[in-house]
């Protein structure tokens, strides 16, 4: 395990693995976006019609995409360089999506209460400092605004989770293990191109940042396949043991 990685280390890994990422996205990202975690976050970000929505970590921009289709005015952030020019290749010019480079962390150029809606997707894993985003993402929101956060569910993977197989490569269980560590650890299975980092916090880590940076909780959702698409991808069904995913509606109280 590295134990100092920082936001730049971890976006030299993204930009190397951009393209290898998101080779395999269609229009509603990959798989598992279009199965678990696209219907639960517009579950939870509703109507966007002539909003303004910020898009925290938009990789190659699919959901800054669906959402402008659906009337937001976009802006989407990514410290990856490469990202953000797959995102521009991938993005008509009449959408209404403004790309910009920058870290969550410090996004000093967006003015304070610039933003309705505020939605990142598979992104505050990443993070180094995932405490002074979520207070960007505070300071970026209007009184009354939303942030919607999708991450991977840290009780269920975790640096030394994965299947338990027999000898016919069946699998038998998804174990769990080291769920206490909070740190940077290796992606095993990505990083075509070379290794990707993520983050491991516990659930209560999350849970008291998310306070201490002034918001309120309003819906957690741990999305589950529904009956559709169960029958579009039926091999879900088998492999659904365990949360992979968890989403926060959060609020920033009005005054
Ligand atoms: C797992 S991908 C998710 C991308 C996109 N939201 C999606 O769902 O397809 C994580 C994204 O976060 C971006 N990222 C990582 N650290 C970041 C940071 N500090 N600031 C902004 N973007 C960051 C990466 O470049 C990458 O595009």
């Amino acid at each position: 395990m590295k134990k100092s990685f920082t936001s730049e280390d971890a976006i030299k890994s993204w930009d190397n693995n951009a393209r290898s990422y998101t080779n395999n996205y269609s229009e509603a990202g990959d798989l598992h976006r279009e199965v678990f975690l696209n219907p639960a976050l517009f579950s939870l970000i509703g109507e966007v019609e002539h909003k303004c929505v910020l898009d925290a970590g938009c990789g190659e921009g699919y959901l800054s995409r669906m959402l402008a289709q659906r009337g937001a005015i976009v802006t989407a952030v990514d410290y990856s360089r490469s990202m953000l020019e797959i995102a521009n290749e991938r993005t008509a010019s009449h959408l209404p999506i403004n790309y910009v480079h920058g870290n969550c962390e410090d996004l000093s150029t967006l003015k304070d209460a610039s933003f309705e809606t505020i939605v990142s997707n598979m992104v505050m894993q990443d993070l180094a400092d995932h405490e002074r985003a979520l207070r960007e993402m505070y300071r970026l929101l209007v009184d009354g605004g939303s942030f919607i956060f999708s991450i991977l569910h840290p009780c269920f993977i975790t640096p030394e989770s994965g299947w338990e197989k027999d000898e016919q490569g069946e699998k038998l269980h998804w174990n769990v293990d080291r769920y206490f560590y909070e740190g940077v650890y290796e992606q095993r299975g990505l990083g075509e191109a070379g290794a990707l980092f993520y983050y491991h916090r516990t659930l209560s880590t999350y849970l008291n940042s998310i306070i201490r940076a002034g918001f309120t909780i309003v819906k957690v959702v741990e999305p589950t396949p529904s009956e559709e698409i169960l029958k579009k991808y039926p091999t879900f069904e088998e492999d659904f043991r365990c949360a992979d995913f968890i989403v926060f509606q959060l609020r920033k109280p009005t005054e």
